[in-house]
């Protein structure tokens, strides 16, 4: 049976919402597409960190983005979430073009960036109601996700202390909260379990299980290769601005023409060294 997808809870409507149309055994299966991007290219200078990358990841999809250390991923994150402008290429959240529909796109997503940037003289608590009031979520229903993943990731008596008191790993489990208790319906996670205690990285391995089990779609990058062979349902895979692979572990495998090769054999042989595309150089 299909994942999450047919619980798609299709609240406001985007002008053009894309559909993959699957067959299951339990008939056809129509599935949005929650991000997509088309030749989406950031050029700094001379520099093209992100090279026409093309690719769709659909609604409930946990979808893991790796690649070497100034492959181009946080540079997609930032296109994609409206920090940055791409230089060419367009790319939608849930059919909204990021662009000229940015407003309507961010209202849906959820980032949580590899550094966090917290405000200092406030508690976890009053930074959680902060962003749950600045989504409009109404406070019974901010509290009570609130309490309940402060429970989960340890922090429930933290959680009114300020947040300059706040270890990295701290800061990051706060800001996590506050990014899921406005329930985004995509989210994008830069290295999200970096810097957490073990226990801590596997209830966030499960926080975002669960999500995409509600029909939340994760974007995510991590260095941690365990963790995008266990958890991801997709992989892609940059390599200086380029994707090199996308698809299930075992369709990597046989991309790979290899059906005992590991996420690390993969990964190292598609990320050899190749130079990133410079313009003006030959
Ligand atoms: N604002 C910027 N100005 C100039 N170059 C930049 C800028 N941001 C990123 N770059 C360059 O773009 C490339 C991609 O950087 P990016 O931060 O996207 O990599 P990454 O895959 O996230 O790496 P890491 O795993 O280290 O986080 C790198 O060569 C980086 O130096
Ligand atoms: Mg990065």
């Amino acid at each position: 049976m299909c994942r999450s997808h047919c619980s798609y809870r299709g609240a406001s409507g985007p002008n053009l919402l894309m559909l993959r149309c699957y067959g299951t055994a339990y008939g056809v299966c129509l599935l949005p597409l929650m991000i997509t991007t088309s030749a989406l290219t950031k050029i700094f200078g001379k520099l093209v960190a992100v090279d026409r990358l093309t690719m769709e990841i659909e609604s409930g999809e946990l979808f893991g983005f790796l690649g070497p250390n100034g492959a181009g991923k946080t540079t997609t994150i930032n296109m994609l979430t409206g920090l940055i402008r791409p230089t060419s290429g367009v790319a939608s959240i849930c059919g909204y073009d990021v662009q000229t529909q940015s407003r309507q796109a961010k209202s849906i997503t959820g980032l949580m960036p590899d550094t966090p940037q917290l405000y200092d003289t406030l508690t976890g608590r009053q930074f959680v109601r902060l962003i749950a009031d600045l989504y409009e979520v109404p406070p019974k229903q901010s509290e009570e996700r609130m309490e309940r993943m402060l429970d989960m990731l340890d922090l429930r008596d933290a959680g009114g202390d300020l947040i300059k008191s706040y270890s990295y790993g701290m800061q990051k489990k706060i800001l996590l909260v506050a990014v899921l208790v406005h329930a985004p319906r995509v989210l994008f996670l830069d290295e999200p379990t970096s810097g957490l205690d073990p226990k801590s990285a596997r209830t966030v391995k499960e926080m975002l299980r669960e999500q995409c089990d509600l029909g939340c779609t994760v974007f995510m990058t991590t260095h941690i290769l365990e963790i995008a062979e266990r958890v991801c349902d997709r992989i892609g895979i940059i390599n200086k601005g380029r994707l090199v692979a996308v698809g299930s572990m075992n369709e990597l495998r046989k991309q790979s023409a290899a059906s005992n090769l590991s996420l690390e054999d993969i990964f190292l042989n598609l990320t050899e060294d190749v130079e990133h595309t410079r313009i003006g150089k030959e």
